[in-house]
């Protein structure tokens, strides 16, 4: 097992402990992260989310964070056993840049459903307790969510997250493919233009308004009661 001065096993145990890898070549004693299977299929969001933007999402940019974050660790175990420090730092920004990005997209992909499979059906129980402590009403939350993550400048994610401290959900924003790790993520948001501008181009707030209706709340909510 490698060890990362930047945590991303660590952050990988916050977000999901299924974040997919493979066992590698007979020679090398370490496994690779791979790309993992949509669970369902490219066209199974639509209208919402078009099956074209799932296929490059996923099989493009995904799998681009997948490659990045492996080149990385190749780059970081051989930095650490040479001992090279200055390397180490250097090697930083693409451990954190491609392997939030596989990270993210993991739970993203977890955090959608097609309709037919319960997307877009309302949270309940304590879950939706949570959520009306915070914001009063489920359609607060989601117009507060959508207006704070409308305005992330550039490329990033809105997050609904738990604050173990407080016991509180919260509604997070975070730059880039920063991982949330302030919080136990629970519902993530990717609003990259690749997430949404081949059906919406730049209507970021039209996908927004949209993208609830394929949210899978049943396993925000199970993140949720682990969280807990
Ligand atoms: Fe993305």
């Amino acid at each position: 097992m490698l060890r990362l001065a930047f945590p991303a096993r660590a952050v990988q145990n916050i977000y999901t402990s299924t974040l997919a890898r493979s066992s590698t070549s007979f020679t090398v004693k370490r496994s690779k992260y791979t790309l993992p299977d949509l669970p369902y299929d490219y066209n199974a969001l639509e209208p919402i989310i078009s099956a074209d933007i799932m296929k490059v999402h996923h099989e493009k940019h995904h799998q681009a964070y997948v490659n990045g974050l492996n080149v990385a660790e190749e780059k970081f175990e051989q930095a650490l056993k040479d001992k090279d420090v200055i390397s180490q730092i250097a090697l930083q920004p693409a451990l954190k840049f491609n392997g939030g990005g596989h990270i993210n997209h993991s739970l993203f992909w977890a955090n959608l459903a097609p309709k037919k499979e319960g997307g877009g059906e309302p949270p309940n129980g304590e879950l939706l307790s949570a959520i009306k402590k915070e914001f009063d009403s489920l359609e607060n939350f989601i117009s507060k969510f959508n207006t704070i993550t409308a305005a992330v400048q550039g490329s990033g994610w809105g997050w609904l997250g738990y604050n173990k401290t407080t016991k509180r959900v919260e509604i997070v924003t975070l730059p880039n493919q920063d991982p949330l790790t302030t919080h136990v993520p629970l519902l993530g948001i990717d609003v990259w233009e690749h997430a949404y501008y081949l059906q919406y181009k730049n209507a970021r707030p039209d996908y927004l308004k949209a993208v609830w209706e394929v949210v899978n709340w049943k396993t925000v909510a199970a993140r949720f009661e682990n969280a807990k």
